[in-house]
């Protein structure tokens, strides 16, 4: 038995690898290393003691695909490989439309001609929009998005409900990441955006060891304690645990299901601004500049549901996912490399 991981390689997918393998999983991996490193799985292999197949391939290629199901027995596909930046899916709506939710078509269609139908999907908070107050339950409406990746999670979410209506053989696990940062303890593996980084934990850890001046602040006057945005920040090696428990699940069962990954717990900027620098001993200068285009003011989870049907919980609090984000950047000023 052998799980698929569609876009191992990158910062989710790595971790998952990791976590997947030390549940006694054996795993086949495929990448098209569009924004991620080979290195990264070097080091995978390394920290796991042991190796796998791995496939350079496009979720496009449906070629490329058959080639991994004739030579292995997948039983679920964890579907990560996706174009995930907000800003530039605006610019290119395209080809994150033809990526994101062609390449997850295409992929379902070769499941299916190799009968593989068990589907774990990274998905994200951002299909439920600006209208829903937080903590966030799976039950709430989703679909009024600000941006076309968040669009194509959305569409891709609907997507694979259809499938599970059109064919009840079908188990499918959608997962609603919340914000995940932080890094493997070993300071191994980790975050390593190309150019400058979107999101705020990156950044911060940039700002931290010297190759960027200040972290711009993007707004402190929303309507939260200290006027900065707020959000659920989850380690990267919780929810990777939670792929494991998702695809524990999506073996034993049918139909489409929802779950948040989350904390449950609401972090301001400043606050991990401040926990980051306690944490590591490190200044990490500031100036608050205007809200950026889109942001809301707070998002963070309810993650009863994942707890008491998947029974998993984030365990790392703030302070870890500070420390092991710092580790990863200190022994990897330039990333993979
Ligand atoms: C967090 C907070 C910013 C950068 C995004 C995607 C979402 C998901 C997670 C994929 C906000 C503030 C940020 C900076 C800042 N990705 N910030 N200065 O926007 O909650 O979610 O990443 O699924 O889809 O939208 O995360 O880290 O960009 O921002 O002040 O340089 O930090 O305003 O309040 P976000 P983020």
């Amino acid at each position: 038995m052998a799980i698929l991981i569609t876009g191992g390689c990158g910062f989710i997918g790595s971790h998952t690898c990791l976590e997947m393998m030390s549940a006694g999983y054996d795993i086949v991996v495929m990448d098209n290393y569009y924004n991620s490193d080979p290195i990264a799985l070097e080091r995978v292999r390394a920290l796991a003691g042991r190796d796998f197949p791995f496939y350079e391939c496009d979720i496009r290629d449906a070629d490329g695909l058959r080639n991994i199901f004739e030579h292995h027995t997948i039983d679920a596909v964890i579907h990560f490989a996706g174009l995930k930046a907000v800003g530039e899916s605006v610019q290119k709506p395209l080809e994150y439309y033809d990526n994101n939710v062609g390449g997850t078509v295409t992929l379902c269609e070769v499941m299916a001609e190799y009968g593989c139908k068990r589907m774990i999907f990274s998905s994200s908070a951002t299909v439920y929009g600006m209208g829903n107050p937080s903590p966030l339950l799976e039950t709430y409406p989703t679909g009024a998005v600000t941006n076309p990746y968040g669009r194509t999670k959305y569409v891709i979410e609907e997507i694979l409900k259809d499938l599970c209506v059109s064919d009840p053989e079908w188990s499918v696990v959608l997962l609603r990441y919340f914000n995940p940062i932080g890094a493997h303890e070993s300071g191994q593996i980790g975050e390593n955006p190309n150019g400058i980084p979107n999101n705020l934990m990156p950044y911060v850890s940039q700002v931290a060891i010297g190759k960027r001046p200040f972290l711009s602040v993007f707004g402190d006057d929303y309507d939260t304690p200290d006027g900065t945005g707020v959000r659920d920040y989850i380690h990267v090696v919780d929810l990777a645990k939670g792929h494991v428990k998702a695809t524990d699940y999506a073996l034993e069962n049918a139909g489409a299901e929802v779950f948040n990954l989350g904390t449950g717990k609401g972090t301001s900027v400043l606050d991990l601004v401040k926990t980051f620098e306690k944490v590591n001993g490190v200044p990490v200068p500031y100036k608050v500049v205007a809200r950026r285009a889109g942001d809301i003011a707070t998002c963070y989870s309810d993650p009863t549901k994942a707890k008491e049907v998947l029974h998993w919980v984030a365990e790392k609090d703030l302070e870890d996912m500070c420390r092991d984000t710092w580790k990863w950047q200190s022994q990897n000023p330039d990333g993979f490399c």
